[in-house]
């Protein structure tokens, strides 16, 4: 165990990172196809989605993060074993219980690290992330899998137009480990659960059945305003936490819902579109895993550089948010 003296901090580091999307790419025109009330026009207008993707009913949340886990740790170099902390950000779990995370143990090989889902929707890699670094900052844990994986095509209703041509499926998974260098640089996390009922799945497993609605409802109008006011502040947040602006991060991750959310909050932040990842467009939104999708692509694709600092953040239910900064 690696104890911080007074004067010597612990970093998490970020040094590996995978991720995986199920079947082929959905395009708007398919849904169409396949009987939806909608057009490319109004979906890629309103949003800027043109593609998403969805698994296949053997697809869960915990196959598909183990895909992802797999290849960051191959990136990081090290096996599954020598892992001590695995955590899972998801709202559509393989079963209620046991936890995502405990499967991706299971099928990963561990048999010692703590594991435990974290559920905060589309800001709960953030939050994951965050929790994770803490374990590492405090000495108690040096080896963190972080993980967003979801199969958000579960809960959509196909009836309801507004909603189920915004999401797809995926997962995306990064290695932490500690280290004397730079590193997670600050965290911040919110929640405002006044706001619970803009965004859920009101639907309860109760006497062996479902109770009430088991599919995602949104405010879609809310839930936008929300989003824009709370990112661009805790960017801020963040930034400050660090002692750095805003204008000094490298590439912003934002969590990719909707392209005119992503292009207000960079607009807000000072930041210019080309120091902005953006997957929405074939991603679709795909909750927790959006943004390690998105962080793994641009890794891979050598736009984030060693030393660079990457901000990451998401908004979604409950109503949550945070954000991340980190330097590679
Ligand atoms: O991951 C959590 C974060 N989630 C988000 O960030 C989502 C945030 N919200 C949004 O991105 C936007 O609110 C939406 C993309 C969901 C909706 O865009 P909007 O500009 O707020 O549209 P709206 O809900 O006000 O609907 C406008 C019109 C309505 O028709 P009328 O009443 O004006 O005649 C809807 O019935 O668009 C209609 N509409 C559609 N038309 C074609 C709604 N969905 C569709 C559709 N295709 N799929």
């Amino acid at each position: 165990m690696m104890r911080p003296s007074s004067s010597q901090r612990i970093y998490a580091r970020l040094i590996g990172s995978g991720s995986f999307l199920p079947g082929n790419p959905v395009s708007n025109d398919d849904l169409v196809a396949r009987g939806i009330e909608t057009s490319h026009e109004w979906i890629f207008g309103r949003t800027g989605i043109r593609y998403r993707h969805f698994a296949a009913a053997e697809e869960t949340s915990s196959r598909m993060a183990k895909i992802a886990a797999d290849r960051a740790l191959a990136m990081a170099g090290f096996e599954a074993a020598e892992l001590d902390l695995i955590i899972v950000a998801t709202s559509t779990p393989d079963y209620v219980f046991p936890s995502v995370a405990c499967l991706l143990q299971g099928a990963l090989g561990n048999k010692k690290a703590a594991a435990f889902d974290v559920q905060a929707v589309c800001s709960g890699f953030i939050h994951a992330l965050a929790i994770a670094e803490k374990f590492i900052a405090s000495g108690s844990h040096r080896r963190a899998l972080v993980v967003g994986a979801e199969v958000f095509s579960r809960i959509l209703d196909w009836q309801d137009r507004a909603t189920c041509v915004l999401f797809g499926d995926g997962a995306g998974a990064v290695v932490l480990e500690a280290a004397e260098t730079p590193g997670v640089l600050a965290t911040a996390l919110h929640a405002d659960g006044s706001q619970a009922g803009i965004l859920s799945v009101p639907g309860q497993v109760r006497e062996g059945r479902i109770w009430g609605d088991p599919f995602l409802r949104m405010e879609g109008q809310s839930v936008f305003k929300n989003a824009v006011r709370v990112l661009a502040a805790v960017a801020e947040e963040c930034c400050q936490a660090a002692g750095i602006s805003c204008q000094a991060v490298d590439w912003l991750i934002p969590h990719q819902a909707n392209i005119r959310i992503i292009d207000a909050t960079s607009k807000k932040m000072g930041l210019p579109p080309e120091k902005v990842v953006v997957t929405v467009e074939r991603h679709g939104n795909t909750s927790a895993a959006s943004v390690p999708l998105a962080l793994d692509e641009a890794i891979r694709d050598g736009r984030i550089q060693k030393g660079q600092r990457v901000l990451i953040e998401g908004v979604g239910g409950g109503f949550t948010w945070g954000a991340a900064l980190f330097e590679f």
